[in-house]
């Protein structure tokens, strides 16, 4: 790989242990997938930070990196608890004081702790910038969306990325790598979460590694929002780390479909099995809304639905936002949260928490990444429902 007189200079470690061992992996990486340079980048997004994930052995690896300082804006994502809340959550205290070393770790290094899956919500990416993020709702986010150029790092590539300030020079960073392969007509209106979500999942099977090109109708005004469901569902489902969405995607109106390879149409019932599988019906232990973490907007349809019962919740309700979109809820709309009983949590979600410890067993959640992992990881029990019966089953509402 061709490394420029700087570049060589941070492999031989002139510039200090920490940046040669940065260099040495992405070296490393790049080398190994055929990358002929690094490119700069102008954000990385540094997964896998919560220590119910890496444990002892990534605190320290962290730890160790945290002497130095990283080379571009950086972020990171979700930690085991919300850093304000975490006593109300039943967090035991060794892990609140190792959470607690991982996330002083990465602000040493000059990340931004606030932890989201959501950077996009912190800084917009623009068209044909180059990134390395990790979590794939997010990356899957910035291609599809923003027309931004990330492949799906893994937590220890981003931080490195975020030391160097470059990424190897592959993948989705070239534009050979970003046509499609595949064309799938969706024949389903797709007009809430727990749809887009399973429908992004169903897509991500079919497609398999193969970027596809999506034909669908959104009968939602908050398309956005809906589109970020799909990302997290197609990220579940397979390594893909892009769609091109026609009336979405910047790439869509340019895209030359001679490489499409097949056709396929997706219905209704083709999603439908998924809420035949997640469908536990019992007292629940809670109820998550926000995978990946919500928007203003969907902070503001939760509050619609819960005025208009104006009661307290019967299970625990918890609300997963960034801390960017929290500043701007409004004071009275957290007010009535408090008062309905309803949690909103920043910097976390229940997949990357201590569950067992926190005594969580079921859940109804309206994101299919939520389902499968809860289930996958935690054993957890899951019903996956509308964002409005999710609430409703949280009110005591009858469906
Ligand atoms: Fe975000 Fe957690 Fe879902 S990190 S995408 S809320 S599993």
């Amino acid at each position: 790989m061709y490394l420029t007189k700087e570049e060589e200079e941070i492999l031989s470690g002139e510039y200090g242990p920490e940046y040669q061992k940065a260099m040495k992996a992405l070296v490393k990486l790049g080398e190994a997938m055929g990358a002929k340079r690094l490119v700069s980048i102008s954000h990385a997004h540094i997964s896998g930070i919560s220590y119910r994930n890496i444990g002892d052995a990534g605190l320290e690896f962290i730890e160790e990196l945290s002497k130095v300082k990283v080379k571009v804006f950086s972020t990171c994502n979700p930690a085991g608890f919300d850093l304000e809340f975490w006593k109300f959550l039943s967090i035991p205290r060794d892990f609140f004081v190792k959470q607690l070393r991982i996330i002083n770790a990465l602000s040493k290094m000059g990340v931004k702790t606030a932890c989201t899956c959501t950077p996009y919500y912190i800084r917009e990416p623009s068209f044909g910038e180059h990134l390395a993020w990790g979590e794939s709702s997010a990356v899957l986010y910035a291609n599809t969306v923003y027309g931004a150029r990330t492949n799906r790092e893994g937590g220890p590539s981003s931080l490195f990325a975020a030391l160097i300030g470059k990424t190897p020079y592959m993948g989705m960073h070239l534009s050979e790598n970003r046509k499609p392969k595949i064309m799938i007509n969706v024949e389903v209106g797709v007009e809430e979460q727990a749809y887009a979500s399973t429908l992004g999942f169903v897509i991500g099977e079919v497609a398999k590694n193969r970027i596809p090109y999506i034909k669908i109708r959104f009968s939602s005004r908050n398309k956005l929002d809906l589109v970020k469901a799909l990302c997290a569902g197609v990220g579940t489902s397979s390594s893909l780390p892009m769609c091109i969405i026609e009336g979405v995607s910047p790439e869509a109106k340019s895209t030359d479909l001679s490489s499409v390879e097949e056709k396929i149409r997706i219905e209704k019932r083709d999603l439908e099995k998924y809420f035949t599988k997640y469908s536990c019906n019992e007292n629940f232990d809670a109820i998550f809304l926000g995978c990946p973490h919500l928007s203003l907007d969907e902070v503001v349809s939760v509050r619609k639905i819960v005025s208009k019962e104006k009661r307290k919740v019967k299970y625990p309700v918890f609300l997963a936002v960034s801390r960017q979109i929290y500043s701007r809820i409004p004071y009275s709309i957290l007010e009535e949260f408090k008062k309905y009983g309803i949690a909103v949590l920043r910097d976390t979600c229940l997949v990357v928490a201590p569950l067992n410890k926190m005594k969580i067993s079921s859940v109804a959640t309206n994101s299919i990444k939520h389902a499968y992992y809860l289930e996958n990881i935690h054993g957890v029990k899951v019903r996956l429902c509308k964002t409005s019966e999710c609430l409703k089953i949280a009110l005591g509402v009858n469906l």
